[in-house]
């Protein structure tokens, strides 16, 4: 197999979560990959260092202020994407949210806001993006972030129903794939599902302290270099799910 980022150079690549973590990683790679990069974000602030961070590099970064979980600011966004840069080539939706906390006793809006963000604003974006490549006639590639809480059930307690989110990015990823298939289209859709990645996601969600207590993490890069990977892979081959775990990892 022939692996090459040469045909995305110079087009539009969106990425959600583009203000931290694992969303960081993936749009230095793609810069790097002389991609124009689109970010969305809620932190503005991140978003606008990230663009000077990068500046000067081999493709080009531009973050927008948005929301995954409101319907009407993604929409917004990818009109605006279309209307000042161009069409969507790539979509990486990698925004995504857990909260420590359970189903017994949790609370009822964090559970809402998992939903609103790790299913409804991927499913949101897929649908612009997906929109804005088959207007223009482009074979483009939708990546959904995943885990692999999307495959079985973390052994430690406190992730409620985000298993359940990331079970349904699984569930997604094969109905648009037949959706496509059945549409006659070359759009591919894969899903990168990581293992425990060391990023801010431990202590925003309130496991303080996890990703010092000695077992394996990956790193955003290592999500990162996967991304490309799908994204490098001839025109007839789709990586369907790609699992990565840290060498050492439990269940
Ligand atoms: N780290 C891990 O161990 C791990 C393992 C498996 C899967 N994942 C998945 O990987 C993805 C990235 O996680 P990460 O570890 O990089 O997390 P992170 O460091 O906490 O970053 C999360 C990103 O998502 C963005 N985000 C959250 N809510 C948003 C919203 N409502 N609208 C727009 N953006 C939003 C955040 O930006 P703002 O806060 O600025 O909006 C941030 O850029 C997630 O889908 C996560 O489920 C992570």
């Amino acid at each position: 197999m022939v692996l090459s980022m040469e045909k995305w150079k110079g087009k539009i690549a969106v990425v959600t979560g583009a203000s931290a973590g694992i969303g960081v990683a993936i749009v230095e790679h793609l810069v790097d990959h002389g991609l124009k990069v689109i970010g969305l974000a809620r932190r503005k602030e991140r978003l606008t260092d990230l663009e000077k961070r990068l500046s000067g590099k081999a493709g080009s970064f531009h973050g927008l202020k948005v929301d995954i979980g409101v319907s009407d600011e993604v929409i917004a966004a990818f009109e605006k994407i279309e209307k000042d840069f161009g069409p969507v080539h790539i979509l990486v939706n990698n925004a995504g949210v857990v909260y420590n906390t359970t189903i017994m006793d949790g609370n009822i809006e964090q559970w809402k806001s998992i939903f609103d963000i790790n299913v409804i604003g991927l499913c949101v974006a897929t649908k612009l993006a997906i929109a804005s490549m088959r207007k223009h006639n482009i074979d483009g590639h939708i990546v959904h972030i995943n885990s692999t809480s999307g495959h079985r059930i973390p052994v430690f307690l406190g992730t409620n129903v985000y298993p359940a989110s990331k079970h349904a990015v699984t569930a997604l990823t094969e109905c648009l794939r037949l959706e496509l298939v059945d549409a006659k289209s070359k759009i591919k859709v894969s899903s990168v599902s990581p293992g425990p990645t060391d990023t801010e996601i431990f202590e925003v969600s309130g496991w303080h302290g996890l990703t010092t207590r000695g077992s394996p993490f990956l790193k955003p890069e290592d999500i990162a270099d996967a991304v490309v990977f799908v994204l490098s892979t001839p025109p007839h081959v789709q990586v369907h799910d790609m699992i990565v775990k840290p060498v050492g990892a439990g269940p």
